[in-house]
């Protein structure tokens, strides 16, 4: 049985991808800060990336990890460089010691990509985020890249689904990022973020930044009114119609099918 870690266990992502993995029949461990209910058949590692000394613990005898722990919902750009850069560093540096021969796969972010693209974002597009969330995610990757482990990063798109509150968070975030109505994103569903977290856990994508997206992007202002929490739209031009989309031809071609074809088939299926 792979025994697997899993970081941000208690995030919008992690608490519906560790049962998931778990229901897989991986042996999954939780690296968790505080006193979190964890699904059934997993077990709870308390640790924080902020410090060393709580990792070894956590990665001693693991096969495989999957690093999600970050930090973005916050407007302490410190804070974010620690979780996401230095956090990752001590994480590589813990699996290094202890568990060297062990798969590393790590969240980042479609959010990467420069804002002037004249396409969907392909892997291997130049990246100079300013803000520190996609700047702190992409020195992450590689610290990953240059670490000599085996590793793995998926560039995530907007995540949705099962309740998360996210898509309903729109209304309040498009005003304070001043996001079009208009412009789309690329999304993926719970169900299949855990699909492509599996499908790197095969080692498929070893050595490789794969974009995830259901290949179906879709505006703000839909996002919003499927959560029936309904934004203004607006008539102005976009700065950008591209910004926002990933391409997903590669991860198609590891083999990756979502099963959340449309962000309208989750509505329809309750999946919301
Ligand atoms: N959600 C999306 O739409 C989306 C889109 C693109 C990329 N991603 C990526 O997906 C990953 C997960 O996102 P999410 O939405 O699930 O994030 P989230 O809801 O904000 O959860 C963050 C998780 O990281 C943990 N964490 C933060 N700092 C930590 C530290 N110092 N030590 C240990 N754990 C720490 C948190 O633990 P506590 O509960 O203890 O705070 C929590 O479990 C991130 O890497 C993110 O960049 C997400």
């Amino acid at each position: 049985m792979t025994t697997l870690l899993l970081t941000g266990a208690t995030g919008l992502v992690g608490s519906r991808l560790l049962p998931r993995l778990a229901q897989d029949g991986f042996k999954c461990r939780a690296l968790v800060r505080g006193d979190a209910a964890l699904p059934p058949g997993t077990t709870g590692v308390r640790g924080d990336l902020d410090d060393p000394d709580t990792l070894r613990t956590a990665v001693e005898g693991v096969d495989a990890v999957v690093h999600l722990a970050a930090q973005f919902r916050t407007s302490d750009d410190a804070a974010i460089w620690r979780a996401n850069l230095d956090g990752t560093r001590n994480l590589i540096a813990a699996v290094k010691e202890h568990a060297p021969n062990t798969r590393l796969v790590m969240s980042s972010t479609g959010n990467v990509y420069n804002a002037n693209a004249t396409r969907p974002a392909l892997e291997t597009d130049a990246c100079s985020p300013a803000a520190a969330y996609p700047a702190s995610k992409l020195a992450a990757e590689q610290l990953l890249r240059d670490s000599g482990l085996t590793w793995a990063v998926l560039r995530l798109p907007f995540v949705y689904g099962e309740g998360d509150g996210h898509l309903a968070s729109i209304q309040m975030l498009a005003p304070r990022l001043g996001l079009h109505p208009a412009q789309a994103f690329a999304v993926a569903h719970h169900r299949d973020v855990a699909a492509a977290v599996r499908l790197a856990l095969t080692g498929v994508m070893d050595g490789r930044i794969v974009n995830v997206t259901d290949g179906a992007p879709v505006t703000i202002f839909e996002m919003a009114r499927l959560a029936g929490q309904p934004i203004e739209g607006s008539a102005e031009p976009l700065a950008n119609p591209w910004f926002g989309h990933l391409d997903g031809t590669l991860i198609r071609e590891l083999g990756f099918s979502p099963s959340v074809p449309t962000i309208y088939a989750a509505a329809r299926d309750g999946i919301l």
